[in-house]
């Protein structure tokens, strides 16, 4: 089925709440359905983004071209071994209720990843992550719809080229796939992963035999619930910058100046420094730009306190970006997209 409109309202397709205009809207519920768009519109002439549930969207503007959305629903088992539980999920399933889902069957490996926003199908376009996982560590394929030809391809890990939140989908082949459904391998056995330092202290005194996947997945829901704000009571995307990371060397001199900044430091030699300190020791942690404001208990988020613009959003997001670059020369990358 096919639900197409002309010059919608995007504030319920957004989680920063924020009034823009979509020129063409399209969702769709089966592959067939997306077949018959693929026909009336060139992707090489129109506009077009595909979104998913607008977690990591910054609207600045109306959007003046398609807006492709999917509704593609269903969660099944394709494959099952003494070990492994193979699930399919359609790229419009909310990703934390699927998250749910497979948490309630006591399937593990996705239980470290509840209630982030958005849908299945937008978590390998982002490499989607948190508190010591990747969904790239679980995931098998995906399936996506050409949006040229109109015919399905599968895609494998390696082909999607997955990296620090990234994709194949957000470089080489951007705006060309839309995806279908993703396939996750799931384990019966659960290997808990309780890397991230809160989760390993939460559970220092619990034998691993007696942890269960939900009880991490509750850990995961309390901790996000404790530092992120949430989307339906304060617009955020979540993150709104990435992770710097910097060359070894730039690192030493740092840290000499700043001896406690944290960091982790990477396989390939590289060293991650977490924005949200940058952003706190910046001055900017708690403050308020007009309507928008940085996040008080996560500097790493930039919220919308009611009314803010796009364009508001940006310029704290700005201002952000320019004190870090002179405090510690750094260049602080959006995660969100930018419209
Ligand atoms: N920190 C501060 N002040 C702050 C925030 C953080 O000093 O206001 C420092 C603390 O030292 C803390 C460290 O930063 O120990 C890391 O903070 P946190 O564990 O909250 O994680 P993060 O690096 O800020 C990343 C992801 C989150 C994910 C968490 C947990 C990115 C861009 N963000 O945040 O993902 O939930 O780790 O794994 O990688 C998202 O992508 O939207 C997102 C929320």
């Amino acid at each position: 089925m096919i639900q197409f409109s002309e010059n919608i309202s995007l504030k319920e397709y957004n989680t920063f709440g924020l009034e823009a205009k979509a020129r063409y809207f399209v969702s769709v519920s089966d592959y067939d359905a997306l077949k018959s768009v693929v026909k009336s519109f060139d992707p090489g002439e129109n506009r077009h983004l595909i979104i998913g549930g607008g977690s990591n969207l910054l609207f600045t503007k109306d959007f003046d071209g398609w807006i492709l959305h999917s509704d593609i629903k269903g969660i099944e088992v394709t494959e099952e071994t003494d070990e492994y539980v193979f699930v399919k999920a359609g790229s419009g399933e909310n990703w934390s209720d699927f998250v749910d889902y497979t948490v309630e069957q006591g399937w593990g490996g996705l239980e470290n990843l509840s209630l982030i926003p958005g849908t299945v199908g937008a978590a390998p376009v982002q490499n989607i992550g948190a508190y010591g996982l990747e969904q790239k560590e679980v995931f098998v394929h995906l399936e996506a719809c050409n949006l040229i030809t109109g015919k399905i391809c599968h895609f494998n890990k390696l082909e999607c080229d997955f990296g620090y939140r990234n994709s194949i989908f957000k470089g080489a082949e951007k705006g060309k796939w839309f995806v279908l459904n993703v396939t996750y391998r799931l384990e019966k056995h659960p290997r808990l992963r309780l890397d991230y330092k809160p989760l390993l202290e939460l559970f220092s005194n619990i034998p691993k035999e007696k942890i269960t996947v939900k009880a991490v997945s509750n850990a995961v829901k309390s901790i996000r619930r404790s530092k992120l704000p949430e989307p339906k009571e304060l617009g955020n995307a979540g993150s709104f910058f990435k992770n710097p990371v910097i060359l070894p060397g730039i690192f030493s001199l740092l840290q000499q100046q700043f001896p406690e900044m944290p960091f982790y430091a990477l396989e390939n030699g590289l060293v991650k420094i977490p924005a949200g300190w940058l952003i706190e020791q910046a001055g900017w942690k708690g403050k308020r730009m007009g309507h928008a404001g940085v996040h008080d208990r996560q500097a790493l988020v930039i919220v919308n306190y009611g009314g803010a613009t796009g364009k508001e959003i940006l310029a704290l997001a700005e201002a952000v970006q320019k004190e870090v670059l002179r405090k510690f020369n750094i260049a602080l990358e959006p995660e969100v997209l930018i419209l």
